[in-house]
Parts: C-alpha cells; structure tokens; sequence
C-alpha cells in the first residue's frame, strides 16, 4: 500500500513544513489547525517559499500550482477522517498529544498510520492514547522541514512491523534520508549533538577560552559550519537549554547531560540569540564581531576535547543498540550539517586515540560525565574499527 493521503496535525514551523514536504512528493495533504490566523500563516509562507524557488530556477510556476493544489487547509480534525497517513506537530504537551490521538482515532480507518513528531515525548507514551497503538510511530523532521534531509523513524514499543516499514517507504519517498532510531531521549541527534554544546560551554565556564574562540577552533579545525555558541544563538538559547534539559532529566539525570549555568543565565537573562538580537555575540546593527586568540595549539585542545566527548557520545548511542553505525553517522551528517560521521571520525582519528583521550579527561576531572563508552575500549582492545 503506498500513502496518498496526509493528514498534518499543526500548521506551525514544523506542520507547514512537512505538509510542504508530502504535497511536493505528489501526496494529497489536509493541513489542519485550531486556529485560522496559523493556516493562513502557513498558505502565505508556502507561497513566499515556492515564489523563491521560481526565482531561484528550481521549479516552474506550473509545479508551484501543483504543489499548492496537493494541499487543502481544514479547521476541523474530522477532515482528516480518509488519511493513510498522519502526522502530528502540535503544542509540545503530552495530555494535549493524547487527546488530540485519541479524537483523531475515532474518525480515520483501521490501517491510518498515526505519527508524531515530537522532539522530547516518549512514543510509547503517545501510542498508549490509542484504541490501536501499533499503528503509532515517531516520524521526526528537522527544521526547515523542506531543506533537511533527514528524517528520525522511531518506532515505539508497541509499533507493528508493518507500520514501521510503510513509515520508512514513505519517507523514503519524499526524498528523505532515514534513519531509525529507538525510542529514547533525544533520539539520534538531540542525544549525540548534546557534546557539541555542553563541552563547548564546559571549556569556556573553565575560562580556557572565550566563545568567539572556540567557534573558531570547532570551524578551523573540524571543519563545522557553525561554532557551537553561535549554532545556539541561532537555535535560540532558550530552545537549546530546554532541550537539554529535557534530555539530562530524562535520563534520570546522568552527568554526561548536565545543562550549564551559563547557558541558563543566557537564556534567563533573555539573550536568546539572534531572534532577541543578543546572545552569546551582539547582533544589533553596528555591532562589532570579536576576533579569536588564534593560537593553534589552544584550538586543537579544544576541538579534541569536543570532537571525543562527541565521538563517545555516539559510540555510546551505537553500544546501546539506539540506531545502526550507518544511521548514527547518517543522522549526524544529514541532521545538523557535521562535516563528518562522529564513528567514521572515529576510525579516522583511531581507536586508542578515542579511548586515550577520554581516559586522559576522566583522569583529571574524575567526573563520570567524561566515562569511556565500554564499547570503544572494547573495540580498542580487539583492534576494531566501526566502518572497516
Ligand atoms: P509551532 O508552535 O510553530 O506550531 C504548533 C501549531 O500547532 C500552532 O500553529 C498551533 O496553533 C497548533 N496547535 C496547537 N494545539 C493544537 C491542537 N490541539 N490541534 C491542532 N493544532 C494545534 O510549533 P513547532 O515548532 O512547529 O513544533 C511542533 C512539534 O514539532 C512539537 O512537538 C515540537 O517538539 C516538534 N519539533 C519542533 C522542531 C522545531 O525546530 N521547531 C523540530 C522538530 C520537532
């Protein structure tokens, strides 16, 4: 059975975006929302977006008719009663999911394919709203929707076989990279990337270096497009803080996802990043980027440490049967833009470098948050490699 008709429950960042995702795949999309002001929010913005692909030559006025044609906007969830296919992106809230499921169950068929995609709530915990939680499942974009290649399948305890394989079809139809994941905080990326800001803001709470400094240390040497305080400025500071809050609580609080208190006072102070115009760095009109001490040897400590606590963090998530290696590199390159795989960097940098590194950084602070995942040891003292 292929799917043709959608069903997308919320027409906010992420809904307008995946409806914009299926309707271009050719799928016949109902984009619902409680409130009109965010249907016509979401039609003008599509129509913006297709008018900027017009120009940028990727598509004709005619695909852009059709795109628009593949997507009708409803204000009440019973329109989207002949669904193959929906998927929820609504408010962030677990009682509101469970009731907006359960309403939704009773007016699609038997083998409708119920999917959210929640960033932090338990599929599990979502399915169990349902007379048939088998046909729930995770299916988790990235923002913008359109432009990010990846897609995280997570399949909840209770998810069928069946409805786990046509989820990945699908999304495989719409031109997405998958990568399945279990469910479990943070699923791939939200859970892998955690290093990424933590050790940055780690380094600079020790005062080894200031955040203009590590950005360039993390772009120079590792070759990532974004430093990590200015990935969070854009992100939103608040956003970013809330995730990894989330992620650390939900594992019962272990150190390796310790939030930072500068983070936190960021996010209180409201220097949110660039939507608020301040965050880490000033972006009013006049303002003036700092330069970075471009000490090369500084920048290699730090991107060392960033790049182990990021490659542990993976090998971790890889140990504990959370995604394939292939899936785990995959979410990492084609979610969040890393130039590289986090275990095929792993092999390049070598095993004993990995496991020295961390041994090194647990030495000194004796903090369980810089462990060695048992699994690169073990790899390490069989002379393995994770791609070769
Ligand atoms: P948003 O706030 O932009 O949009 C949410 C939309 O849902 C709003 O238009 C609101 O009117 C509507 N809504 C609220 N309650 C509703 C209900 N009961 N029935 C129908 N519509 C309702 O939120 P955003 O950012 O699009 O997030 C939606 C979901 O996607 C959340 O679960 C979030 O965790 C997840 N997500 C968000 C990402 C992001 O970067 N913003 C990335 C990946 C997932």
């Amino acid at each position: 059975m292929a799917i043709k008709n959608v069903g997308v429950i919320g027409g906010g960042t992420m809904g307008s975006g995946i409806a914009q995702v299926a309707a271009t795949a050719g799928c016949k999309v109902k984009l619902f929302d409680t409130k009109n002001e965010a249907l016509d929010k979401a039609k003008a913005a599509l129509d913006k977006i297709l008018n900027r692909l017009i120009e940028k030559g990727r598509i004709d006025a005619s695909e852009k008719s059709r795109i628009q044609d593949n997507i009708q906007y409803v204000n009440t969830l019973k329109d989207l009663g002949d669904s193959d296919l929906t998927i929820e992106a609504i408010i962030e809230n677990l009682d509101i999911k469970q009731a907006v499921f359960s309403e939704l169950e009773s007016y699609v068929s038997d083998d409708c394919i119920i999917a959210s995609n929640t960033s932090s709530l338990s599929i599990a915990s979502i399915a169990s709203s349902l007379k048939k939680p088998e046909r729930c499942v995770g299916i988790h974009f990235f923002n913008p929707a359109p432009l990010m290649k990846l897609v995280e399948v997570i399949p909840a305890i209770q998810t069928s076989k069946e409805v786990l394989n046509l989820s990945v079809q699908t999304i495989k139809d719409w031109k997405k990279v998958v990568a399945v994941a279990k469910d479990t905080p943070g699923f791939i990326v939200n859970r892998v990337a955690r290093p990424f800001y933590g050790e940055a803001l780690r380094i600079y709470e020790e005062g080894l270096a200031d955040f203009v400094t590590i950005d360039w240390a993390l772009k120079s040497k590792g070759g990532f497009r974004m430093g990590p305080f200015e990935l969070m400025d854009f992100i939103g500071n608040d956003v970013n803080y809330t995730v990894t809050e989330t992620v650390f609580s939900s594992f019962y609080f272990d150190p390796r996802y310790k939030p930072a208190f500068t983070q936190k006072r960021f996010s209180e102070a409201g220097y949110l990043g660039r939507k608020s115009g301040r965050g880490y760095y000033d972006y009013s009109e006049n303002a003036v980027k700092p330069s970075p001490k471009e000490d090369s040897e500084l920048a290699n400590q730090i991107f060392d440490r960033v790049l182990v606590m990021l490659i542990n963090e993976a090998a971790d998530a890889l140990f504990l049967n959370i995604a394939s290696a292939e899936d785990i590199d995959n979410a990492m390159t084609k979610g969040v833009n890393y130039p590289k795989g986090l275990l095929a960097w792993a092999d390049e940098k070598s095993m004993d470098w990995c496991v020295s590194k961390l041994d090194e950084l647990y030495d000194l602070y004796h903090e369980d948050r810089y462990r060695c995942s048992p699994l690169l040891r073990r790899m390490n003292q069989d002379g393995r490699n994770f791609f070769s």
